[in-house]
């Protein structure tokens, strides 16, 4: 394979879209053709109202869309003319069966797959872009191989993507790295070169890793790990300043200043969110269980563990706090997103959060500057029931009126207008039954202030002993 000319993307989600309308901005040679089963996804796409919430994504999509930047439910056209294709679908941890609760589910790589062998009728690079299992590729090439037209050569690359939801256009102009593997052959590496070109318009060349296919694929699950691992970390040390007066985010500072340690993904919290974490460690220990490994399996569950403590832990602390019981007391939530500047809710703190609640007959009246309406009812309708959500759970345009004449005010996203800098505290202090409490779960909020204004205040990972003899 040569110079790649045109590029098709199989699957228009929150990686293939952003990913490919960046490689489409920065490369106007190429052709790059974004495709989905999901009509309403592709229709969101070739709108002014994208399906997803992503800080300069706009832009981006509106500079190159029509150009050389094309979003279709034609998967088969959009094949039939590549010369590469990423393959970037879900691969949401398995509902039933084998595996069930752990392990990847591959049913949406495998066919996008075999629709790559039916449909091609000239030689393609396939590049793996979901994050899959360590030697997904070869189950990949056996299905290629034993399912195309003769003749026709398939060059199968592994090339996961690093982007983080909230920041996924600035990660991807100037990512940290890019990592292509590749099998050791002269075709694999001629595939490998192929795509490092591809990059190579705006990524420097020594950014470019080239791995083998098996260090390429381990390599995104052991970096979701890791960096999971020190938020569970933080969190699990939250737990000890809270019970010693100890500061977690001065504990955080000064451990991070260490140049090993780092001072990034030490931010003490109510727990991780998001679609890939806990997915892509569940998915570690279900491959070390696989291979045998049981003592690696549990050190790497460990984490999801810790993560699945820090939100009951933070629960408990809340009935606590508000003297033993929460039923029928109103509580203001604030944010339903699993981090800032994203709309995306899978996995959120938020949903564990309330289905408590709503299980304490509490009444929630929450506010998310982006999560969709709709997208909150299907996510509480899934842990609690239509009925129970819809009778606990009030959702409010802003954060003023969410908060009127509630018990307390939960923090679980960080978004910027959260923070007290913002707010006007002592509006919503004013308009709050007394005591008025507050409970930061992303520790934004200057805690000294808001006591001051005569707010009751808790933040994960500090006590209110912090600083005292
Ligand atoms: P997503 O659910 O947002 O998008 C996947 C899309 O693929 C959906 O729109 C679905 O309709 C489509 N699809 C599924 N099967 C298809 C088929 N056979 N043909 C055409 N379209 C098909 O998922 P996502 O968040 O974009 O994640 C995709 C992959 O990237 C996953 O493996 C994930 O682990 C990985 N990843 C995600 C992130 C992230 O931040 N979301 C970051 C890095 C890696
Ligand atoms: C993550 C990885 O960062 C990214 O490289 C990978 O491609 C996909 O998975 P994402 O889940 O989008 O990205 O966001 P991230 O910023 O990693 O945050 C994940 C969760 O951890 C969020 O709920 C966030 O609030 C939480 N978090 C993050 C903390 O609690 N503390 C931190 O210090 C950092």
């Amino acid at each position: 394979m040569g110079v790649v000319k045109k590029i098709c993307c199989i699957g228009a989600g929150y990686v293939g879209g952003p990913t490919c309308a960046v490689i489409a901005h920065q490369c106007p040679d190429i052709k790059v053709t974004i495709v989905d089963l999901s009509q309403a996804r592709i229709n969101a796409w070739n709108s002014n109202n994208l399906p997803i919430y992503e800080p300069g994504l706009d832009e981006i999509v509106f500079g190159a869309r029509g150009k050389n930047l094309f979003f279709s439910t034609d998967v088969e056209g959009a094949i039939l003319e590549a010369d590469l294709i990423f393959v970037s679908v879900n691969t949401p941890t398995k509902k039933s069966g084998m595996g069930a609760g752990m392990a990847a589910d591959l049913a949406y790589v495998e066919s996008a797959t075999r629709k790559i062998a039916e449909v091609a009728k000239s030689s393609k690079i396939v590049v793996e872009k979901s994050t899959v299992p360590c030697r997904t590729a070869e189950s990949m090439r056996t299905i290629l191989d034993a399912n195309s037209h003769d003749h026709i050569r398939f060059d199968l690359l592994s090339n996961p993507e690093f982007l983080a939801e909230g920041t996924a256009i600035s990660d991807l102009l100037n990512p940290d790295r890019v990592l292509i593997g590749a099998l050791q052959t002269p075709e694999g590496l001629k595939a490998q070169q192929a795509l490092a070109e591809v990059y190579s318009h705006w990524v420097p060349r020594d950014r470019v890793i080239t791995t083998n296919l098996w260090s390429s694929e381990l390599s995104k699950l052991a970096a979701n790990a890791l960096l999971a691992q020190r938020i569970s970390s933080i969190n699990a040390l939250s737990a000890i300043c809270e019970a010693t007066g100890a500061d977690v985010d001065e504990v955080a500072y000064a451990v991070g200043k260490d140049t090993r340690i780092g001072p990034k993904f030490l931010k003490a919290s109510v727990g991780f969110g998001g679609s890939c974490f806990q997915k892509d460690i569940l998915n570690l220990t279900y491959l070390a269980e696989s291979l045998n490994l049981p003592e690696v399996a549990a050190y790497w569950h460990q984490v999801v563990i810790m993560n699945e403590y820090q939100k009951k832990r933070f629960v408990k602390r809340i009935i606590t706090k508000l003297f033993n019981t929460i039923t029928n007391k109103k509580i203001a939530v604030f944010g339903f997103a699993f981090k800032k500047d994203t709309g995306d809710t899978r996995e959120s703190a938020a949903i564990t959060l309330i289905k408590d609640f709503i299980d304490e007959h509490a009444h929630v009246r929450l506010y998310d500057p982006k999560v969709e309406e709709s997208q909150i009812w299907i996510d509480l309708s899934d842990v609690s029931g239509a009925d129970a959500a819809k009778k606990h759970v009030t959702l409010f345009p802003d954060p003023y009126s969410a908060a009127e004449d509630a018990d307390a005010v939960v923090i679980v996203t960080e978004w910027d207008e959260f923070r007290d800098t913002k707010l006007d505290y002592q509006r919503i202090y004013d308009s709050m039954k007394k005591p008025a409490c507050i409970f930061d779960g992303r520790l934004i909020l200057d805690a000294n202030k808001l006591r001051k204004i005569g707010f009751k205040v808790d933040v994960i990972g500090k006590n209110e002993l912090a600083g005292k003899a």
